[in-house]
C-alpha cells in the first residue's frame, strides 16, 4: 500500500509515541521530549501514513543561521520496514535541509544497526566519527555520519574571464541571466602593428584585469562572496594571453574558495545564446568569425557533442580584413574600415578568388576556409595597377574583396546546415559586424529555410559573459569542476 507524508504536529503525538516505543523500547524518548521536538520552531517533522495508520516519522533540526542541520530521529513501523518509507523520509528531510540552505547534515546511528547505516550511505552520508558507549542502557557506540551538499544551485552565479586574444573580458551571469559584461580591449596598442601582438596583448590583460573585475562586480551589483564559481577560457587562443587569464582565475577561485571551470572559447561563443534565449536550440551550426578564428561547428549538444566541421587553414577572416585594409592604406582594425569604404564600391567590379570552393576541394576542404590566396590576389591587383600607373578604385576593391569573403563564409555555413539537416545557424565573432555578411547570410538563410541567430554585437565579440554562461551551463548540468592544475592550450579542440 502506498504511504503519504504529512507534516507532523502535536496532534500526532500519541500515535508517534506508540511507534516510538514499538521501535526503540527502553531507548524511546519521553513524551515531553517528543512534544517539545514537534513544536520547536527550528525543527521539521514529517509523518508517514498508510490510511489512518502512522507507519513512520522523522525529524530535522536546523537553526536559522546555522550552516548545518541534524537528523533528530527516524522511525519506521517494524511491519513496514524495507518498503522504502525510511528512504523516502530521509530524502524529504535532505530536501528540506537543502531548501533551508544547510551546507551539511549530521546524524547518529547505532553501531549495531548496519541496515540504516547502509541506507544513509546510499543517500551520500559518510562516517566521520564514532562515539563509544553512547546509547543507554546497553552502551552501544554511535556512528556519526555527515552529508555535505555539493552546492549545485539552480541558478549559479558565475564569473567568467576571457583573455584569449586582445579583449580582457569579465562577465557575470546568474544561471542564464546576464548580470555584467565588461570588456577592456588593447586594440589601440596593436594598431600601429596592423595586427594583434601577443606579448602586448598579454601585458595589457595583466594591466586591465583588476579594473575590469571591479567594474563587472559593480555592474552586477554583487560582491565576490556571492560568486558560486569562476570560469575561464583555457584555449584556443594566444598562449601568453591565455596564461594571464587562467592564472588570475585560479588565484581568484582559491582566494574565494570556489570551484573553477576551464572553458573552450569557441564553444563559449555558442553558449552566449542562452543568455538571450534561455536555452540553445539544437542541433545548430555555428559560424565563428573573428580576428583569431574562422570555424564552423556542428553543435548537437552544447556540453557533450560539439564537432568541428572545419576551420581556416591559414588566416582568420578578420585577419584577412585587417591585412587587406593595410594594403589599401586603411587603418586598423581593417574590418570596419573596409566595410565603410565598400559601401560606395561595386562588389562585382573584380572577381576575386573564393578559397577552397572548387570541386576538387569539396572532399577534404568542404568546410575549411583559406584566405591567403584571396589576400595575394588583392595585393597583386593593387600592385599591378600601381605598376601600370593606373589609379585603382579603393571602394571597388574593398567591395569585391568583402564580397569574396562573405560569399565563402555564407556558402560553407549553409552547406554545413544542409548537409547535416540542421535548420539553424548561429553566428559569433567580431566579423559578424560586417554589414554585407549580415545582408547575405539573412537572405540566403531565409531562402533555405534556415533559422538565423545573431547575438547582440557585444556578445558576438570576445567577452567574459560567454565564458561565464558556458561555465553556468556546466554547473547546472552537474559537471565536476576542473582540477586546479589545468593548463592553457592555444589549439584546444572543441
Ligand atoms: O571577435 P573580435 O572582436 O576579436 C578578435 O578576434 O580579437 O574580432 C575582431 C575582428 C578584427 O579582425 C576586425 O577587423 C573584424 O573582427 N571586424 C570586422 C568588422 N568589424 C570588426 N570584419 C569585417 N567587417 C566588419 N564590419
Ligand atoms: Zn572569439
Amino acid at each position: 500500500m502506498s504511504f503519504q507524508f504529512k507534516i507532523a504536529t502535536e496532534a500526532d503525538l500519541e500515535a508517534i509515541m506508540q511507534l516510538e516505543k514499538a521501535c526503540f523500547g527502553n531507548d524511546a524518548w519521553a513524551k515531553p521530549t517528543m512534544r517539545s521536538e514537534l513544536v520547536a520552531p527550528h525543527t521539521h517533522y514529517l509523518a508517514a501514513w498508510i490510511g489512518q495508520e502512522l507507519v513512520g516519522y522523522a525529524g530535522l533540526s536546523k537553526v536559522t543561521k546555522a550552516t548545518s542541520a541534524d537528523i533528530q530521529t527516524i522511525a519506521v513501523s517494524p511491519s513496514q520496514r524495507r518498503s522504502g518509507i525510511g528512504k523516502a523520509l530521509m530524502q524529504a528531510l535532505i530536501q528540506k535541509a537543502s531548501e533551508l540552505s544547510a551546507e551539511e547534515i549530521y546524524l547518529e546511528v547505532r553501531e549495531d544497526r548496519p541496515a540504516p547505516q547502509r541506507l544513509y550511505e546510499s543517500l551520500g552520508f559518510e562516517q566521520i566519527d564514532r562515539r563509544e558507549n553512547y546509547y543507554r542502557p546497553d552502551g552501544v557506540a554511535a556512528i556519526v555520519m555527515r552529508l555535505a551538499f555539493t552546492r549545485n544551485p539552480a541558478e549559479p552565479v558565475v564569473l567568467g574571464i576571457e583573455t584569449s586574444c586582445d579583449e580582457t573580458g569579465i562577465g557575470i551571469v546568474r544561471g542564464t541571466k546576464l548580470l555584467a559584461n565588461v570588456i577592456s580591449s588593447s586594440m589601440d596598442q596593436h594598431a600601429r602593428f596592423g595586427g594583434v601582438v601577443p606579448e602586448i596583448a598579454a601585458r595589457a590583460h595583466l594591466e586591465a584585469l583588476d579594473a575590469t573585475l571591479e567594474k563587472a562586480l559593480t555592474d552586477a551589483q554583487i560582491t565576490l562572496d556571492v560568486i558560486d564559481a569562476v570560469a575561464v577560457t583555457n584555449g584556443p587562443g594566444l598562449a601568453g594571453a591565455l596564461m594571464v587569464g587562467v592564472g588570475a582565475a585560479k588565484a581568484l577561485a582559491v582566494a574565494i574558495n570556489k570551484p573553477i571551470y576551464a572553458v573552450n572559447h569557441l564553444v563559449a561563443h555558442v553558449a552566449v545564446d542562452v543568455l538571450e534565449r534561455g536555452k540553445l536550440e539544437t542541433p545548430t551550426v555555428a559560424l565563428l568569425v573573428s580576428g583569431g578564428h574562422t570555424s564552423l561547428l556542428l553543435v548537437r549538444d552544447l556540453l557533450t557533442d560539439v564537432e568541428l566541421l572545419g576551420e581556416t587553414i591559414d588566416d582568420a577572416a578578420g585577419e584577412a580584413f585587417d591585412k587587406i585594409a593595410r594594403v589599401l592604406g586603411l587603418s586598423y582594425p581593417g574590418g570596419p574600415e573596409i566595410d565603410r569604404v565598400a559601401k560606395d564600391g561595386d562588389p562585382k567590379a573584380i572577381r576575386f578568388p573564393r578559397g577552397l570552393t572548387l570541386p576538387k576541394d569539396q572532399e577534404k576542404h568542404r568546410y575549411n576556409f583559406s584566405f591567403s590566396g584571396l589576400k595575394t590576389a588583392v595585393a597583386r591587383h593593387v600592385e599591378l595597377a600601381e605598376s601600370k600607373g593606373e589609379k585603382i578604385s579603393i571602394p571597388d576593391v574593398a567591395a569585391s574583396f568583402r564580397e569574396a569573403v562573405v560569399d565563402v563564409l555564407v556558402t560553407k555555413a549553409i552547406n554545413a546546415c544542409q548537409d547535416h539537416n540542421v535548420p539553424r545557424l548561429i553566428l559569433g565573432g567580431g566579423v559578424v559586424a560586417n554589414s554585407r555578411l549580415r545582408e547575405v547570410v539573412s537572405k540566403r538563410c531565409s531562402e533555405a529555410g534556415i533559422e538565423l541567430r545573431i547575438p547582440t554585437f557585444s556578445l558576438c565579440t570576445d567577452n567574459g559573459a560567454m565564458i561565464a554562461s558556458l561555465g553556468a551551463q556546466k554547473i547546472m548540468a552537474g559537471e565536476a569542476p576542473s582540477a586546479l592544475d589545468f593548463g592553457v592550450y592555444s589549439t584546444l579542440p572543441v
